[in-house]
């Protein structure tokens, strides 16, 4: 039997472990990618690591998501970054470059490579055939100091793709009728790999906004193979010679398939306060809406905003839309500038605005009280705009830009014919805003402004625990409700004491004052607890806070794997229906810990509030549980010396 795309890659880069679904390995990792958002922590938790260079053949730091210099706390970390940087040998995409995202698809992705990044839409370069997963800043901390990256082998889903996609169809439909069908937990614990002549027919960038948006399905990542599309993509940036040919074998086997025939697909919408919540445009078509924003790190490609730009040509949106463009790239914005295509944007009445995550995770552009918000973007978690509630649809560039002209929700297929956007044959590579680290870095000192404090380390746990329930949740909550994003706390992502202040603040705001009266606790969660950001700060936070186990229903792979490496323990109800068996407030208690975790035994927990006892169980691998026993991953490593 074969391998699958995915198998091949992980078999050349394993360095631990046997590559078998279920099985934890671990994974030699070729690059690595941060940003400013998360990257801070990252880096200091490297500098604790103490050591001199990064080992990865290309670790890249990106400036996208705290671009608003309002005060001196973006500004003190960006010099931050750029120092650390140079200092440790990793490339500084300055701000202004662009969404990282974006960019590493460009200028640094390549086919059958391993790709960490601090970030969960680490997965958008699948699209020429690199395995590309997000993790926590800490785990990629650890594989820039050379360590492996240790995960599961999840399963592998073919994603066989037939047909061709019709006119004012675009590939965002294709990753929301997978939303559609299978949910935000339906890719969890699973590698979503497309196969067929329907993917072979779409481009790269096409192939990057199903494979971003793959995160939204909960999916370790997804792929595609490196074929003659990413040979074009490769040629056109300038970096023909990265290009090498890779796809499954023929008899490739794998571990479920979903068929999805692109000709019979309409145009679809997530409607507000998840992703999975799509229906046809067409039963949501007429909604008035107030504000229209394009770009983010799911479509903002040059083919995108062109198609957007062609759409709105001539004409102009309504007064009562705001219409907002957020380029990908300076590549992007250099050659829509050059098509005509930003003096069309610009006609229409766009605003355009920074080359950044920007209204993706609140940082400006949040919609008024009540008002309706259409963007291209991956999420909508309520909140996640910086207004709360929020009323935000996820749909293509094209719905978005023949909804912003109307000022209401359409279905672009009543608009006649459908602008056709090639991607170019040559694009204008530009890497005058990514400052290589120099040679020598002995003459670097690094940078660091007041807010930037000191890292927080977790205390080894005892054995056992009696602790009462701080809060419990409901099923989905992300890591936007464990610690919102956005303007306001941007600044303070290297500022332990003080954002910690807002944990499950858009949950519970008492949440932060009443665990620290209690010293330390537990939360109780619902199904997929932690979806969304890989933001580390879900996990740091709350330990900094005296958070000792979240007990949940199922937890999100990254924020799990996030919550062992800062010594919080993850377990789960053996019965779902236990869940209702907890309340705030419950006085918890679990005699003896390690031995039963060791030995893999269910885990007996007592409800002393209630006089009842429930069953849980964990899924952490043997080398988890030293993690967790050591007091987080920082500990290990250090207990440990250097990673291996
Ligand atoms: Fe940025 Fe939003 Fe993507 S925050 S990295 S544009 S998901």
């Amino acid at each position: 039997m074969g391998l699958n795309l995915a198998q091949k890659i992980i078999t050349r880069h394993l360095v631990e472990g046997e590559a078998k679904a279920g099985q934890e390995i671990g994974l030699a990792v070729d690059q690595t990618l941060i940003h400013d958002a998360l990257g801070t922590m990252a880096c200091l938790q490297f500098e604790a690591m103490d050591v001199p260079r990064v080992s990865t053949r290309l670790s890249v730091c990106y400036v996208d998501h705290s671009l608003l210099q309002v005060g001196f706390e973006n500004s003190d970390d960006h010099v931050y970054l750029r120092t650390v940087a140079a200092k440790y040998g990793l490339l500084f995409s300055r701000p202004g470059n662009g969404i990282c995202h974006q960019v590493h698809l460009e200028r640094f992705a390549e086919p059958g490579t391993t790709l960490l990044g601090g970030d969960s839409h680490t997965p958008t370069c699948g699209a020429v055939g690199a395995l590309a997963i997000g993790a926590g800043g800490l785990d990629v901390a650890a594989a820039m100091a050379g360590g492996a990256y240790y995960f599961t082998v999840p399963k592998v889903v073919r994603v066989n793709l037939t047909g061709r996609l019709q006119p004012w169809l675009s590939s965002k439909d294709v990753i929301l009728e997978l939303l559609r069908r299978l949910g935000v937990k339906g890719g969890v614990g699973r590698i979503m790999e497309y196969t067929g002549e329907g993917a072979a027919g779409l481009t790269v960038t096409e192939r990057a906004t199903i494979c971003n948006m793959g995160t939204e399905l909960g999916a370790t990542t997804s792929l595609f193979p490196s074929d003659e599309m990413v040979r074009a993509h490769l040629e056109a940036q300038g970096r023909g010679g990265s290009w090498r040919p890779l796809a499954a074998d023929p008899d490739a086997s794998y571990d479920d398939s979903i068929d999805l025939d692109l000709s019979s697909l309409e145009p679809l919408i997530a409607c507000p306060g998840s992703p999975d919540r799509v229906v046809p445009v067409r039963e949501v078509a007429g909604t008035a809406v107030d504000q229209v924003c394009l770009g983010s790190c799911t479509n903002s490609s040059y083919a995108d905003l062109m198609t957007a730009a062609a759409i709105l040509k001539g004409k102009t949106v309504p007064g009562g839309v705001s219409l907002t463009v957020s380029p990908g790239s300076r590549q992007v914005l250099r050659m829509i500038a050059e098509a005509g295509g930003l003096t069309d944007l610009i006609a229409a009445g766009a605003r355009i605005l920074e080359l950044s995550c920007g209204p993706c995770n609140g940082t400006g552009q949040a919609p008024a009280t009540g008002a309706v918000s259409v963007r291209t973007f991956n999420r909508n978690f309520t909140g996640r705009s910086a207004t709360n509630p929020d009323r935000v649809y996820l749909c293509s560039p094209v719905v978005a830009a023949a909804t912003a002209l109307a000022g209401r929700i359409v279905d672009p297929r009543t608009l006649g014919a459908a602008p056709k956007i090639a991607p170019p044959l040559r694009y204008l590579p530009d890497d005058a805003m990514v400052i290589p680290p120099p040679a020598d870095p002995s003459g670097v000192a690094v940078r660091r402004g007041p807010n930037i404090k000191p890292l927080p380390r977790a205390d080894r746990p005892g054995d056992g625990f009696k602790l009462p329930v701080l809060l419990k949740t409901g099923d989905n909550v992300s890591t936007d409700e464990i610690i919102p994003s956005g303007a306001k706390l941007g600044p303070l992502r290297s500022n332990v004491p003080a954002s910690a202040e807002y944990v499950f603040e858009r949950l519970d705001a008492t949440f932060p004052n009443r665990a620290r009266q209690a010293g330390a606790g537990v939360v109780v969660g619902g199904w997929n607890y932690g979806q969304g950001s890989s933001r580390e700060h879900a996990a740091l936070l709350p330990m900094y806070l005296g958070v000792k186990a979240v007990i949940a229903k199922s937890f999100a792979r990254i924020h799990q794997s996030n919550l062992v490496n800062f010594a919080i323990l993850p377990l789960t109800f053996a019965d779902a229906s236990d869940y209702d068996a907890v309340d705030q407030g419950d006085l918890l208690e679990m005699a003896t810990l390690f031995a039963t975790l060791a030995a893999g035994e269910r885990l007996v927990l007592r409800n002393v509030t209630k006089h009842r006892d429930i069953v849980l169980v964990h899924s952490l691998t043997a080398r988890q549980l030293e993690i967790y026993r050591a007091g987080g991953l920082l500990n290990y490593l250090s207990g440990k010396g250097r990673p291996a």
